[in-house]
């Protein structure tokens, strides 16, 4: 599980007086099971927002809503879903925006006017392995799952944001997306979001939609590639570490998480068009080449 903050003392030290919050916020996170998505959800929830997040398995979705406290829990809406199935993450988008619209006790029989204020597109991913390996359908897979599903989401969200009059919408790049790493169709993909967002912030720019991309570097999850390799072969980690990152640590799901939620609030009005690497200054993406 992600905590939602390193101890409570970080929080009273690193939220300013005056921090707008997320309160009342309509926000849907693909992705929000595990790793930066659950971080990204469960900060989202402490700050007042209303959250609707998908993943493919419910497990997770159940998991997510039993340890969340009652009033958080009220305002998590979950589908599980495949976000490359053709259909069901539109679906999903307007399940949501009703859902909000039904809470907010704002429900008027028509559906269009249930408004949206950000979204975050966190799925993403490699298919096919290396790029030896990797097919066309490897190729194609892993576009897909990351500018693909990124498109549709804000395609689909579109006019709700335009009825909540504006929105914030952040992508998830990758380090792997401005600096080289294999495999490459992992970070093709993830240079294209950073296209994506310059130009989709100069067209969405006049309904007062942002969109901004975030570039996390490695981040530690527990149970995933980095923490497995922290435990299975501590020196190549240490290796890594060591030469790649300069603060001696990889960055955290929670810090990569705040900066999503800042970007989304009203803190962030002026930023726009924007790849922000949150990755402590990070080199390489992994000891594996170049
Ligand atoms: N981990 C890193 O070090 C790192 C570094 C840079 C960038 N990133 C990027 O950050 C984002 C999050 O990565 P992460 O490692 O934190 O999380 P992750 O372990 O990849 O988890 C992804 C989340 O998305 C869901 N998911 C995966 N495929 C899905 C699909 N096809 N449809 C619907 N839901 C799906 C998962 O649940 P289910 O499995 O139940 O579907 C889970 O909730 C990705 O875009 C990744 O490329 C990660």
């Amino acid at each position: 599980m992600v905590n939602v903050d390193e101890s409570p003392s970080l929080r009273e030290r690193y939220v300013p007086a005056g921090w707008p919050g997320m309160r009342g916020k309509r926000v849907v996170v693909t992705g929000g099971t595990r790793g930066l998505g659950e971080g990204v959800v469960r900060l989202l929830l402490a700050e007042g927002a209303h959250v609707a997040t998908c993943a493919r398995r419910s497990a997770g979705l159940t998991a997510l809503g039993d340890s969340l406290a009652g009033d958080e829990r009220a305002r998590l809406f979950t589908d599980a879903l495949d976000v490359t199935e053709p259909g069901r993450l539109e679906d999903f988008v307007t399940a949501a925006a009703k859902r909000f619209g039904a809470v907010e006790g704002r429900a008027n029989g028509r559906d269009d006017m249930d408004g949206l204020d950000g979204l975050v597109a966190c799925v993403g991913g490699s298919r096919g392995g290396t790029f030896e390996q990797a097919d066309g359908a490897d190729w194609a897979a892993t576009w897909e799952l990351n500018v693909g599903h990124t498109a549709r989401l804000v395609r689909a969200a579109l006019p709700r944001l335009r009825a909540a009059g504006g929105g914030s919408v952040v992508l998830i790049g990758s380090v792997s997306g401005w600096k080289p790493g294999p495999p490459a169709q992992y970070g093709v993909a993830k240079s294209a979001l950073i296209q994506l967002a310059a130009s989709l912030a100069r067209e969405l720019g006049p309904d007062r939609v942002r969109v901004n991309v975030v570039a996390p570097g490695s981040m530690l999850i527990p149970g995933r590639r980095w923490d497995r390799m922290r435990r299975e072969d501590p020196r190549a980690y240490e290796a890594f570490v060591g030469a790649e990152l300069p603060t001696g640590a990889p960055v955290t799901p929670h810090e990569v998480a705040r900066t999503v939620v800042f970007l989304l609030s009203d803190w962030a009005t002026g930023v726009s068009g924007v790849h922000l690497p949150v990755d402590r200054a990070q080199n390489a993406p992994s000891p594996d080449g170049y």
